[in-house]
């Protein structure tokens, strides 16, 4: 396939997942010094779903993708491409996109798998989305994550943050001037110790050591986290919104990565937005890293708040360092 169509590409379905097991911040409270209150009142965090024993990114990634087929009116074999943007594959390999796509039997798809940390959804969006300007007619966009594999349930400064789950989205032609408007990608490599894991890769494999010296677990650095995400998820929008031409005002939904209230709303006031217009679920889910942005994403459609010509506006931010915005003007029952 060579060149680039100039069409436009819009999402043509949604839908998302999370596991059945809630885990409140009482329930934290026994497991290690903490307090609703705290955890409340520093991130916004209620309650999260948490993956059982038996459970992989793969399951929610393809309950989630099922749902989006659906909505999209498609069969599995309509599509050609599968993306799972995701930190914690099934596996190092095959990617969790290939595994994704032999359970719902997408024999035509190519699979493949994306890892930008919690910007991961909207990264994988922008590839998609050239993928469809490409030739491929049907992309599957995935984010899941079961972070809970990789957290260490006794270190208090991360335990309390994150959650598991997935969404997905198909994208393909919609009519000119409606679909994906403009999306910014940005990298700063410089803040890789900020927030890792360090162990199971090829730089330090799994050993005995790694494992006692609890190097199989997300490490952290929250608040530089916290005053990068700050700096750049206004930073990200400010520059999406130029680049599609649009103004805050514009906006009908704000739909930003879940990891914390306070980061949510210094971002919402930076742009000058209402809370009317500012989506948050972060209360019952935490942070599902790039599950996120696509969970909120199909609540609000489920929801039927999402109106044909709505401007819809999402950023997200996590490891790498990484982030990445998008505007999305919605386009109703494309079929
Ligand atoms: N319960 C009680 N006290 C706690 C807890 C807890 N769960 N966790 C930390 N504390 C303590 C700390 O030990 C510290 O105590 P000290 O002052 O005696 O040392 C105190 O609370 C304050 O700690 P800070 O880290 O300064 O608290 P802050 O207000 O920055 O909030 C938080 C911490 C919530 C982690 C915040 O920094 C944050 O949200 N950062 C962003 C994290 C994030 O979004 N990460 C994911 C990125 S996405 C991805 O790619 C996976």
């Amino acid at each position: 396939m060579t060149g680039l169509r100039q069409i436009s590409v819009g999402i043509l379905g949604t839908g998302s997942a999370v596991p059945d097991v809630v885990l409140t911040n009482k329930q934290l409270e026994d497991m290690v010094e903490t307090s609703d209150e705290w955890i409340t009142s520093r991130t916004g965090i209620k309650e999260r779903r948490i993956a059982k024993e038996d459970e992989a990114a793969s399951d929610f990634a393809y309950k989630a993708a099922v749902e989006a087929l659906k909505s999209a009116n498609l069969k599995p074999e309509d599509i050609d491409l599968i993306l799972v943007a995701t930190i914690t594959p099934d596996m190092l390999f095959p990617s969790t996109a290939c595994i994704v796509q032999d359970r719902l039997g997408a024999s035509e798809a190519a699979a493949f798998d994306l890892s930008a940390g919690c910007s991961g959804f909207v990264y994988a969006l922008e590839v998609g989305c050239q993928m469809v300007r490409g030739g491929y007619k049907h992309v599957l966009v995935i984010g899941a994550d079961v972070l809970s594999k990789v957290t260490d349930y006794e270190d208090r400064s991360t335990c309390v943050l994150f959650g598991d789950g997935a969404g997905a989205c198909v994208l393909g032609e919609v009519e000119e001037g409606f679909g994906i408007l403009a999306t910014n990608l940005g990298a700063d490599g410089s803040g890789a110790n900020v927030l890792c894991l360090e162990a199971g890769g090829s730089r330090m494999p799994a050993s005995e050591e790694t494992v006692r010296s609890k190097k199989h677990f997300i490490t952290m650095i929250g608040n530089e986290v916290f005053k990068f995400a700050v700096r750049i998820m206004g930073q990200s929008t400010l520059e999406v919104l130029k680049r599609a031409n649009i103004n805050p005002e514009q906006i009908r939904w704000f739909i930003p990565h879940q990891a914390n209230i306070r980061i949510i709303q210094a971002a919402a006031q930076r742009l000058g937005l209402d809370d009317e217009s500012v989506y948050v679920n972060v209360d019952r889910y935490g942070n599902t890293s790039a599950a996120s942005i696509p969970i909120a994403l199909d609540e609000l459609v489920k929801m039927g708040k999402v109106e044909h010509g709505d401007n819809l506006l999402t950023v997200g931010f996590g490891a790498g360092l990484t982030w990445g915005s998008a505007i999305i003007r919605w386009q109703e029952d494309v079929k």
